[in-house]
């Protein structure tokens, strides 16, 4: 079958298709029907199932007389270390971690934080939590304590899961004093720690609440895997949304296991045994999918790799671990392509090493540049995939299915819908665009399986961020089109999200630490364009009259502040004051055209603009942080 009648098929008859998927899983009770629509527009798939996440990731492959195969390969340039573990020994670490668990009273449902950098024992600690049927929340480690004290408060867990340290070019990440931090910060508290103490730095445990990772495993009888229902949370994952107050999108159980187990042939053309490296982290949602659930429960080998495309040691690195471990497919953001082209422009560097294990690239997670994607071509000599997936659907809404069929590469586009996903371009009023025309991209309801059915504990929010505009769909949140062969065009968002690095932040969130500060009267960030991150946050502040401060100090404190509150990951580091922001007559702070003058484009005047000499201004103060570049 090609994609076309794939993509009829489940379009068709979407029972029929995902209850084949689904055989694919291990099943405790086998579900009686794929979609559950009694509560729409509010869907659920695989809901009378029941099936253990960790099982089907883990045991399964066990039982099946794979225990010797590699589950995990770690590799960290960080650590100057490598090492494999089987799929036997992965079961009988998870089971030893969720009986300790266990014993210390985490159940089903429950809510465990994990706070940990690219270490095997933090997919350890996921499949615990699965094994168990309590609902993790991995929070990368980029983020402050701030962000860690948020999330805290959201989902309350029982248990928090972290490492004494994680490891960053040139510096060492505290993270139980981060954890430390936030606990004390937030309002719930969680009954106890359970503290992964790296040689790296060993961390001070709180007495009667914190526990060594080794030592409160001692005795305890491993844990077996708790049954759940396919509509279970398996995981909870916060996303960056218009405000500071991150979206806890919740993945269920069923729809997860058999949408990630469908991609992996068909989308990423692997085989169980193959090796699948995912260069990015498990705080991410492509870190849940593609370093953790899909290759694992497909029967893969996984590497997780602790270090950075660029100076862990050099731009070869990449190439070093496709040699090493012999990867078929690589997954990573354009920006890690970007870092290496800057430092070996002519990729003189993959010669020396044998990369002809390497099948394909996939990049995701930001929009991938047409010169990027045409290096990594002639350098790799292999095709290049870009796809395109949001933290709320966990896997590709459009992509090449080159385990289908291997559709034609348009650059620029990442091609095609994936089955299940009726893409369509609206304009303002939620008509259909024809193709060529540039409109809000939304996705008509149901969504298929493995996206999310809600967010946790906000069904207000969740109707109103993503169903509620566009009645009968889902609202992306990006803008683009469609050409007449099916091809979608991601352009842009439609709201204060911003791209850095392939990691998403919220300006508004931003905004909200920047307004906190007590000399600041007004503020607005907008995203601006950078070769290599892509986007920057860039910060313009007005500072209340008769302030005492030097304007280059409440700037210099603003940076700080993002940076102690929200984490080093939103890079915020381009702040200027100015008198007075452009607004329209409404008091609508004009930031497209604050944008559009930082990135040096043309722009048009708007219309409802309150005073066109502000604008000059801002040109100035981007002007006096090297803007345009
Ligand atoms: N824990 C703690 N801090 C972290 C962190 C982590 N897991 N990850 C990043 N940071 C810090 C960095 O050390 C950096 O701190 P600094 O301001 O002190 O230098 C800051 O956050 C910004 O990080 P980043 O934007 O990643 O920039 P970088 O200069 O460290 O690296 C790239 C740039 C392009 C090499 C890097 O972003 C990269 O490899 N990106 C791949 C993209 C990716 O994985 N995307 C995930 C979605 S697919
Ligand atoms: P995240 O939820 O962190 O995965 O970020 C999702 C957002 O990243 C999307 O809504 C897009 O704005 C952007 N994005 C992800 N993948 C792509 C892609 N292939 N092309 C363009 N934008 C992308």
């Amino acid at each position: 079958m090609d994609y076309a009648q794939v993509y009829a098929q489940a379009k068709a008859d979407p029972d029929t298709f995902w209850m084949r998927a689904a055989e694919a899983i291990d099943w405790m009770t086998p579900p009686t029907k794929a979609l559950f629509d009694d509560n729409a527009p509010l869907y659920e798939w695989f809901s009378d199932g029941t099936l253990n996440a960790c099982w089907n990731a883990v045991d399964r492959h066990v039982e099946a007389g794979h225990g010797e195969r590699i589950a995990i390969i770690h590799d960290s340039p960080m650590s100057h270390s490598k090492h494999e573990i089987t799929y036997g020994e992965l079961r009988d670490r998870v089971a030893s971690l969720a009986g300790a668990l266990r014993a210390k009273g985490v159940e089903k449902g429950d809510r465990v934080i994990i706070y940990m950098p690219m270490v095997p024992e933090a997919l350890e600690a996921m499949l615990a939590c699965s094994r168990l049927g309590a609902i993790h929340s991995v929070v990368f480690g980029g983020f402050a304590a701030h962000e860690l004290a948020v999330r805290i408060d959201d989902c309350e867990p029982k248990c928090i899961i972290a490492a004494s340290c994680g490891l960053e070019p040139g510096r060492t990440v505290h993270y139980k004093p981060l954890v430390d931090g936030a606990i004390e910060q937030a309002r719930h508290k969680p009954d106890f720690c359970v503290i992964f103490q790296r040689e790296q730095e060993v961390a001070h445990l709180e007495a009667g609440r914190d526990h060594d990772w080794h030592a409160f495993q001692y005795g305890v009888a491993p844990a077996e895997c708790v049954p759940v229902a396919g509509n279970h949370p398996h995981y909870i994952l916060y996303t960056s949304g218009t405000t500071g107050q991150p979206k806890g999108v919740i993945r269920a159980t069923g729809g997860h296991l058999v949408a990630l187990n469908w991609t992996m042939r068909n989308l990423y053309d692997m085989n169980p045994g193959e090796v699948f490296w995912t260069a990015s982290d498990v705080g991410w949602v492509v870190g849940h999918s593609y370093i953790c659930y899909a290759p694992l429960t497909f029967g893969c080998t996984t590497v997780v790799f602790e270090g950075k495309p660029v100076g862990t040691p050099d731009a070869g690195t990449f190439w070093r671990v496709v040699e090493d471990h012999k990867v078929k497919c690589l997954f990573t953001a354009p920006t890690a392509f970007r870092a290496i082209k800057r430092e070996d422009p002519t990729g003189a560097l993959v010669a020396d090493y044998d990369i002809s294990s390497l099948d394909t690239l996939f990049l995701a997670g930001e929009r991938a540049d047409p010169d990027t994607i045409q290096w990594a071509q002639a350098t790799l000599n292999v095709p290049v995939i870009d796809h395109w997936w949001q933290t709320e659907t966990g896997w590709a809404i459009a992509g090449n299915p080159i385990g289908i069929e291997k559709l034609p590469v348009k650059i620029g586009s990442p091609s095609v819908p994936m089955p299940g996903y009726d893409v369509q371009i609206l304009d303002e009023g939620g008509h259909p665009l024809p193709d060529g025309e540039l409109g809000a991209i939304a996705v008509k309801l149901p969504l298929p399986p493995g996206t999310l059915p809600n967010l946790w504990k906000a069904e207000a929010r969740f109707r109103k961020s993503y169903l509620d505009h566009f009645p009968g769909y889902y609202e992306t949140g990006d803008a683009g089109y469609k050409d007449a062969d099916g091809y979608l065009y991601i352009m842009a968002r439609t709201d204060d999200v911003i791209n850095v690095a392939g990691h998403r932040l919220s300006t508004g969130g931003m905004e909200e630490v920047l307004a906190s500060h007590p000399d600041v009267a007004e503020c607005a960030v907008i995203g601006v364009a950078d070769p290599l991150k892509g986007q920057l946050p860039m910060g313009f502040l007005c500072l209340n009259a008769g302030t005492q401060k030097s304007a280059e100090d409440v700037a210099a404190d603003c940076v700080a502040m993002v940076r102690d509150q929200i984490g080093p990951v939103a890079a915020f580091k381009l702040a200027t004051v100015v008198q007075r922001l452009p607004k329209t007559r409404s008091g609508k702070i004009l930031r497209a055209t604050m944008v559009k003058i930082a990135d040096g484009e043309d722009f048009k005047m708007p219309a409802t603009i309150d005073d066109p000499a502000i604008l000059d201004e801002i040109a100035e103060a981007a002007k006096a942080l090297g803007y345009p570049r």
